[in-house]
């Protein structure tokens, strides 16, 4: 008896991923090799405009949510619905129209982007973001949202990078565990992306990145490795490049190694959409679910089975891991689901969230917040009027709205001048009349150039300057996925834009009067050569679809800004330092396209940079940058005091504690960045690292919030490519605690008495050429 109960009890107590396991193997044993290689190989996809090839895709399910990337083979005879997985990552990209339903929307909230989320420092909140967007995941019928995207800010061409976070291994690990807990909670799916090393849109398709273990290790993976620890995602993309002469796809070293056995990957792997090549070698690798999937991936996994050269093991295996991750969805469980997400209360959010991570980068004689006796605005600058919420392509959310920043400063009760503003809305349309029509998949990967920026006369401009208060100039960028941006107009401003900057400047400033410039981008541009003829700059990124709004509340100190730059801004583009390695080496005979079009070159791509991106390399070899990892205004000011460390010597952990006050006259929040300097073993340490981050509260003024910190031994390790290992070295280790990677207020030492080994790896991805890398 005693033992029955026992037993019973701990039955109750058997997790659901154990019960789920069992089902999922009892489900894969009743199916047939066709069932089980046809769930392997996603149901295909259709491209509007696109001529697929004599249609390639396994089958159409597209109805089942309209606009969504892709579904999963459903198996009726033994309850196995289809699923739906959807883009991503700046919120749900499905069709907002629907053919035969035109009495119904389907709009989704075009979040802020994740290189603004990043810059918010705060995990709490977007962790709120993350449960808002999941939510319009569940309500709209997708299964899994396919984000978020934590591929590293390598280069600041990168046209994705809008997609992603930073520059910074722990800001992307941290933001994309705190985004996939929000989304999840939900009872959704994420698929965390584009794993890995998948740092440039040029030949994104068959390039091979060639990078250091130690590289690879401590800066491409440890943001996933992160996120893996934190939040257990559903599911994992794996990219298309690939690394050191394997597609991810295909690697087995990357995908099970180190993905599962080394951090316990639980759930599913899917391609990226058309990625790798060999269908077989994904399935050893252990890349269960090919996206979106062709009949002739479905006959080759087939074929290898019955002909002995792939182990029905294997694909078995991966059948299961896809059924468990079914048994999870909101399909198999037949959640009930609205159609009708509340999208005005998301609103607010995603303009809380805006704000939050808008930074100000400049702001000379408190020319902002706009003062009371601020009525009439002058606002310049195309994108002013036609507001950019986020980038291209895949991660382009199809919102019902975007407001400008010339209808939020309405809102806001400011007059924003007519004249100038009919002068730049007929500009733009007709300028947007001449641009041509192009289909679906044209635009997609391949959007029109930006309009060439309205030039102002100066009779105007000095009719203006006498009649408004202030000018305000928006400078707009956008890019995404399919091809990297470019250094002449794009990183660095057009030669228009820079005139406008000047000419409004001159005349504004000749009557004493303002003028705040507004980067709405959704990556790093270059601000020196332009940044004297502006008395404020703010970066409001590519704030989501409550943009306008947004940036209005910055502009009148309706909320103080408080957003830290996740990435660095350099002073040129030759100071970068993979400037001189991205996008790669072209080989002449790679004269053939891959997939769509796509050009094969350049071929290889070597991080001779190794782990020296961003702020690593600014800080350690003294390059000075134009504003710095970390740096961001506030309308207020805070001391940082009372460092102490809970010991002098290290063991197992230690903790900080450090005290920030508001001494300014406006309430405000402040980051406390906690970097370190290891001391230089026997590995050449960056000067600094980030360790740590909190965001006070709101803090009042004279108000104080205490923060503390633990710092655990593998805070202190490098990747030791000798040992395979991640050690940390003995020695002397200082904690930098400041408001940015340039800005330390407090310091304190502690030793580390004795090496720590802190965790043993495997030898695998090795770089099969000798990398010239970067070398203090
Ligand atoms: C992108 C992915 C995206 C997928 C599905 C690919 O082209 O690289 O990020 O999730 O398409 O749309």
């Amino acid at each position: 008896m005693k033992y029955l109960l026992f037993f019973s009890i701990s039955l109750l107590f058997i997790p659901a991923t154990f019960a789920q396991t069992n089902k999922a193997k009892d489900l894969v044993s009743k199916m047939t090799l066709d069932e089980k290689v046809s769930l392997l190989v996603g149901m295909g996809m259709n491209i509007p405009g696109m001529n697929m090839g004599g249609a390639p895709v396994v089958g159409q399910t597209m109805d089942k949510v309209p606009g969504a990337a892709g579904t999963t083979f459903g198996i009726p005879r033994l309850g196995i619905p289809n699923t739906v997985v959807s883009d991503g990552p700046a919120g749900l990209r499905i069709e907002p129209i629907r053919k035969n339903d035109s009495s119904k929307t389907y709009y989704a909230t075009a979040w802020p982007v994740a290189t603004l989320l990043a810059s918010t420092w705060n995990t709490n909140l977007v962790e709120q973001v993350g449960k808002a967007m999941g939510n319009e995941v569940k309500e709209y019928g997708v299964d899994v949202i396919l984000g978020p995207a934590l591929n590293i800010h390598r280069n600041p061409l990168g046209g994705r990078n809008f997609e992603y976070f930073s520059e910074d291994p722990l800001i992307s690990g941290k933001m994309t565990a705190a985004m996939v807990n929000g989304i999840e909670a939900n009872g959704v799916g994420t698929s965390i992306k584009h794993f890995a090393a998948n740092n440039q849109e040029t030949n994104r398709n068959t390039v091979n990145t060639i990078v250091s273990e130690r590289a690879l290790r401590e800066i491409y993976l440890k943001g996933f490795q992160i996120a893996i620890k934190e939040s257990q995602p559903w599911t994992v993309m794996s990219s298309y490049n690939y690394i050191n002469g394997k597609y991810t796809s295909e690697d087995y070293d990357l995908l099970t190694t180190i993905l599962r056995k080394e951090w316990g990957f639980k759930g599913l792997v899917m391609t990226d959409w058309f990625g790798g090549k060999d269908p077989v070698a994904q399935m050893k690798a252990g890349n269960d679910l090919l996206m979106p999937g062709t009949a002739a991936q479905k006959k080759t996994i087939l074929d290898a089975v019955n002909n002995g050269t792939l182990n029905a093991k294997v694909t078995d295996e991966n059948a299961e891991r896809l059924v468990e991750y079914i048994l999870g969805s909101p399909s198999y469980k037949k959640t009930v689901f609205t159609n009708k997400p509340d999208l005005k209360a998301h609103a607010a959010i995603a303009r809380v969230a805006a704000i939050e991570g808008m930074v100000l980068l400049k702001n000379e004689a408190s020319a902002l917040p706009l003062g009371k006796s601020t009525k009439n605005i002058a606002v310049f600058g195309n994108t002013s009027y036609d507001f950019i919420s986020g980038g291209t392509g895949s991660g382009d959310v199809n919102e019902a709205y975007t407001i400008s920043l010339v209808q939020g400063l309405s809102n806001a009760g400011y007059h924003v001048d007519e004249e100038i503003k009919n002068m730049y809305n007929n500009f733009i349309s007709s300028e947007k009349a001449k641009q041509p029509q192009k289909s679906f998949f044209e635009s997609f990967m391949n959007p029109n150039p930006p309009l060439p920026e309205f030039t102002v006369d100066n009779s105007l401009l000095l009719k203006k300057s006498t009649e408004s208060d202030i000018a305000l100039i928006t400078i707009g960028r956008n890019a995404g996925e399919g091809r990297d941006r470019k250094t002449e107009n794009d990183f660095y401003l057009s030669d228009a834009e820079k005139a406008l900057i000047k000419n409004v400047g001159d005349a504004f400033h000749a009557k004493n009067k303002k003028v705040v410039v507004v980067l709405n981008i959704g990556g790093v541009i270059e601000t020196v050569s332009w940044k004297d003829n502006a008395d404020a700059i703010v970066l409001v990124w590519q704030p989501g679809l409550e943009a306008g709004n947004a940036v209005a509340d910055i502009l009148i100190g309706k909320v103080n800004p408080s957003g830290k730059l996740a990435s660095t801004f350099p002073l040129k583009y030759e100071d970068v330092p993979s400037a001189k390695s991205f996008p790669g080496k072209e080989f002449p005979e790679k004269t053939t396209t891959g997939n769509f079009g796509m050009k094969m070159n350049p071929a290889e791509v070597t991080y001779e940079d190794g782990i020296y991106v961003g702020y690593r390399y600014y800080n350690s070899f003294h390059v000075k940058p134009a504003f710095e990892f970390g740096y961001g205004l506030s309308y207020t000011d805070f001391k940082f005091s009372n460092l102490t460390l809970s010991s002098k010597t290290f063991d197992k952990k230690i903790r900080a504690a450090i005290t920030i006050t508001n001494t300014g006259k406006v309430a405000g929040k402040e980051v406390a960045q906690l970097y370190i300097s290891a001391p230089t073993g026997k590995l050449d340490k960056p000067a600094e690292e980030l360790k740590g981050f909190v965001k006070t509260g709101l803090l009042q003024p004279g108000q104080s919030e205490n923060i503390t910190f633990t710092i655990n031994a593998e805070d202190l390790a490098s990747f030791n490519t000798d040992v395979t290992a991640w050690v940390a070295d003995a020695g002397t280790y200082a904690v930098k605690i400041g408001s940015s990677s340039a800005n330390i207020k407090q310091t304190a030492n502690f030793n580390l008495l004795k090496e720590v080994v802190v965790e043993k790896c495997n030898k695998v991805m090795v770089p099969q050429v000798t990398i010239n890398e970067l070398h203090q």
